[in-house]
């Protein structure tokens, strides 16, 4: 299974010019839509990203920077099938049927695509609301592979649930954690249970943070991968 990043922003500065978010294409699924839509757009050309065979969307969460992209896209190729938490609030569903997408609202965990999944939608406090969140799961020769937007439920929390219905075979994790606000201790934390749960590989992107990747770094060695926009990692 291939998996490419489309758009992402991880900085301060990024988040600041509000080039913040993440974009993944996972096989044919797309995931996520990034903060802003012309920066998306952009990269889809730069990157030669070929959404024509993309008939699948997932949006992890309703946050806006996983959601820009998103109406331009349905406008200019209507039909997509997208996939919401069944608990998204009205305004983005209402974007979706308005634009010519076609809504699946998604509750328990469900097959998205060939080799693709959603682990159903997760609740999440986030200290400005609830709000739910699905993440994806890829299968591949390895075994499968969890792919979040930005990990709100909790990334060891959607790792154990990845666990409970796919096996124990989780090879590789990718995506935002949202580790950025923690302390070292909790990072640690999280990255020793991460670990223990048997993950192979790591990408951590989006909100996971510097000073978590450097402490992924140091647990995971070189099973700890970046990934650049427009890159592709087999998994
Ligand atoms: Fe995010
Ligand atoms: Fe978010």
């Amino acid at each position: 299974m291939k998996i490419t990043l489309i758009a992402e922003g991880s900085t301060k500065k990024d988040r600041e010019a509000l080039r913040w978010g993440i974009s993944f294409l996972v096989g044919n699924v797309l995931l996520d839509t990034f903060g802003r839509a012309d920066i998306f757009e952009e990269n889809v050309c730069r990157y030669k990203i070929d959404l024509s065979r993309v008939r699948h969307v997932v949006i992890s969460h309703e946050d806006w920077d996983h959601i820009a992209g998103l109406e331009n896209l349905l406008r200019e190729r209507p039909k997509m099938k997208v996939f919401l938490c069944k608990k998204t609030g009205p305004v983005l569903k209402k974007i979706v049927r308005d634009s010519g997408g076609s809504l699946t609202l998604v509750d328990s965990p469900r097959r998205i695509a060939p080799g693709v999944f959603s682990l159903g939608q997760m609740r999440a406090n986030t200290g400005r609301g609830i709000l739910y969140e699905q993440a994806v799961v890829a299968k591949s020769r390895e075994g499968f592979s969890v792919i979040t937007g930005c990990a709100h439920p909790g990334i060891v929390r959607i790792v154990k649930r990845a666990i409970k219905i796919f096996g124990k075979n989780i090879s590789a994790v990718c995506g935002g954690f949202h580790m950025k606000d923690n302390t070292a201790d909790q990072n640690r934390e999280i990255i020793r249970q991460l670990h223990a749960l048997g993950v192979k590989r790591v990408i951590p992107l989006h909100c996971t943070g510097a000073p978590a990747f450097r402490l992924f770094k140091r647990v995971f060695k070189n099973n700890c991968l970046r990934l650049k926009r427009g890159g592709t990692l087999k998994l």
